[in-house]
């Protein structure tokens, strides 16, 4: 008998198990007649907040809003070059086109895919404003080196932490560790809502009042209709908020169980041609948003996987130098030669926090059994 498909991510599982009290949250939401910048928010954005042992959650409409807000709140808009890495989501770069800023890309470390810092250094310029470090699959940048960097050239430091909800570097957690950090509670994150939406945190009190009144319009907070900034509408609405403090209370629970699936996986995918992922360690703790290995031979492991029912996913098969949306700038591939060969390598293996030891030794056992082959 053949066995039933184990899915990339499973978003039914989790919604099941709390399907009576999303379902009560977003109705007493719907029903409050306050659908924007109401109680959820104010209350999610604080929890938040606390959670992450920051001063000021500010909520917004995803994560690409939270990192256009970031930039924004922080002055960086034309003229100014901000570095950030080009093995990412395309929202990092979308986004600082957006404040009017030029994105250059720096390359990235083979092992961890984060920025590299020696990189980094030979991009900047006397337009640098700012450095955007994506914490990519839910490992912390090596910020402690980014930081340093910043204080010398005096720039500022927005991270994209859309992917590394509760990581943290020596103990304080990604959102905290630059001047802002930019969230993503797209469905399938570490925290989904049920649509679109984000957060940016920061202890900046002027960069959260900037943020507060660009998402909003860019109101004067005391008088209504005085726009002191030309901000947008990129606010999140009280339904998602109101479903994202449902969620929020699990999540350290949900980061414990991924890392536990993380331990699984390097235990049983030892001794084979692959890289396994950055392990957590007392400095840099990983939230393993996807398990990302670096396999030879990807593309028929891939497939094999496939053929055995188990779901897998690139990220990112094309660099963001290489997209044609960029095409008129030039890029050379060659000029990031690390990227080059990570993307030909990489592969994320099925992570999500309902998923059973049962369903970890299989995917183990079927790539196992696709390198004896
Ligand atoms: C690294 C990274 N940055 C930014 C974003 C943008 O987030 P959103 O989809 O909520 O706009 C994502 C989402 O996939 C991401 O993975």
């Amino acid at each position: 008998m053949s066995q039933p498909p184990i899915a990339f991510f499973d978003i039914q599982r989790q919604h099941d198990s709390l399907r009576t009290e999303l379902n009560a949250a977003a109705l007493d939401a719907l029903n409050s007649m306050q659908w924007l910048l109401g109680p959820q928010t104010e209350k999610f954005e604080k929890d938040f907040a606390a959670l992450l042992g920051v001063k000021h959650c500010i909520s917004c409409s995803s994560g690409a809003s939270a990192i256009q807000l970031a930039l924004m709140a922080a002055g960086i808009g034309p003229n100014d070059e901000v570095i950030t890495s080009p093995f990412t989501f395309i929202a990092t770069t979308s986004s600082i086109t957006l404040t009017g800023a030029k994105f250059v890309f720096a390359d990235i470390e083979p092992d961890t895919c984060a920025l590299s810092v020696q990189s980094i250094e030979q991009k900047i310029t006397a337009k640098t404003k700012a450095i955007l470090p994506v914490h990519l699959y839910g490992y912390p940048a090596n910020m402690p080196a980014i930081k340093a960097l910043a204080e010398k050239y005096h720039l500022t430091v927005i991270e994209d932490c859309a992917q590394s909800l509760l990581a943290s570097v020596q103990g304080t957690k990604t959102g905290g560790l630059g001047h802002a950090g930019a969230f993503s509670f797209y469905p399938s994150k570490n925290l989904g809502a049920c649509g679109d939406a984000g957060a940016i945190t920061t202890n900046d009190d002027i960069l959260a009042q900037r943020c507060r009144s660009l998402r909003h319009g860019g109101r004067n907070q005391e008088r209504e209709y005085e726009h002191t900034l030309e901000g947008s509408t990129l606010r999140m609405d009280e339904v998602q908020a109101a479903i994202l403090r449902v969620k929020l209370k699990h999540l350290p629970e949900w980061t414990k169980a991924r890392q536990q699936i993380a331990a699984l996986y390097a235990e049983r995918l030892q001794g084979l041609p692959l890289a396994l992922p950055p392990a957590s360690t007392a400095d840099y703790t990983h939230a393993y948003c996807v398990y990302t290995i670096q396999a030879s031979q990807r593309d028929l492991l891939k497939q094999y996987l496939k053929e055995n029912g188990i779901a897998s996913a690139i990220y990112y098969p094309v660099p963001l130098y290489r997209q044609p949306a960029y095409q008129h700038l030039g890029f050379e591939a060659k000029d990031f030669p690390v990227t080059e060969k990570v993307c030909q390598k990489v592969l994320s293996l099925p992570m999500f926090p309902e998923l059973t030891r049962q369903e970890v030794f299989r995917i183990c056992d079927t790539v196992r059994a696709f390198y004896k082959k």
